[in-house]
């Protein structure tokens, strides 16, 4: 009842030439019918991958947004109406990257969700635990926590148009995959905890895994009940595999 989402984070990678090519890579894979599929370069490649997949059945998103949804003066930042403006219909928001690296707090990720949405662009809400608080056995509080400021400051009803990727921090280019088992007791503590505020809702949202996903591995993770496609960093930067994973998840 879920159609499965296969995304591809490019992350801070590419040039103009390497973009082309990868574009060309994407455009000849044979893509499932049943299956939606969505790239996300880097900001500045954002025109040149519309353009490039113009015709092509792949969604284009940004990695970012700013917390104020319309463009103005905040230098550095991209207002979320200036990628719906650019053909983006989506945007991945609280990455572990930023969240650890720029230090974006829950808050922070809850403002760009609502500008997000405002400029009618699809946020992926992006959650997980380090290693230090999977060991400490902390995982579904920091998970719950993460999604919990969205909640609150939204409502769950702002989930209807969003999606959920649980991107465990230790797993991401590590080499490391969560276990399908270890995923599928996220995603369904996630499920649990929108259910909890509205059943119907939270059977329609889409929850996606991400953190080493490549073919190898992309059939076993798609299998579970609760996962629903995968947010998909280094294996999307070799179309061919990442051709083979959105096939994986197909029926
Ligand atoms: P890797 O697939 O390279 O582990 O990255 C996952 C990720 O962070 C996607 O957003």
């Amino acid at each position: 009842m879920r159609r499965p989402l296969v995304a591809g984070n490019w992350k801070m990678h590419g040039t103009r030439a390497s973009v082309a090519e990868l574009i060309e890579g994407v455009r000849r894979q044979v893509l499932p019918g049943d299956v939606d599929v969505a790239v996300f370069p880097a900001c500045l490649h954002v025109a040149q991958v519309v353009e490039g997949l113009a015709g092509a059945s792949v969604m284009v998103g940004g990695q970012d947004c700013a917390v104020e949804p319309l463009q103005g003066a905040l230098t550095g930042e991209v207002a979320a109406s200036q990628l719906q403006d650019a053909g983006c219909v989506m945007v991945l928001l609280g990455h572990s990257e930023r969240r650890q690296v720029l230090a974006e707090s829950d808050q922070v990720v809850a403002r760009k969700f609502a500008a997000a949405q405002a400029c009618g662009l699809v946020p992926v809400l992006c959650v997980g635990e380090t290693l230090e608080q999977r060991q400490a056995g902390e995982t579904l509080a920091v998970v719950g926590r993460q999604l919990a400021a969205v909640i609150d400051a939204h409502g769950v009803a702002a989930f209807s148009a969003a999606v959920v990727a649980y991107e465990p921090v230790w797993a991401i280019g590590s080499g490391l995959t969560a276990s399908p088992e270890q995923a599928q007791e996220v995603h369904a503590a996630i499920r649990a905890q929108l259910a909890a505020a509205d059943a119907e809702l939270a059977r329609g949202v889409r929850i996606l895994y991400g953190g080493s996903v490549k073919a190898a591995n992309a059939a076993e993770l798609f299998g579970m009940p609760d996962i629903d496609g995968g947010l998909v960093g280094g294996a999307s930067l070799n179309a061919d595999e990442f051709g083979a994973i959105c096939r994986a998840a197909g029926s």
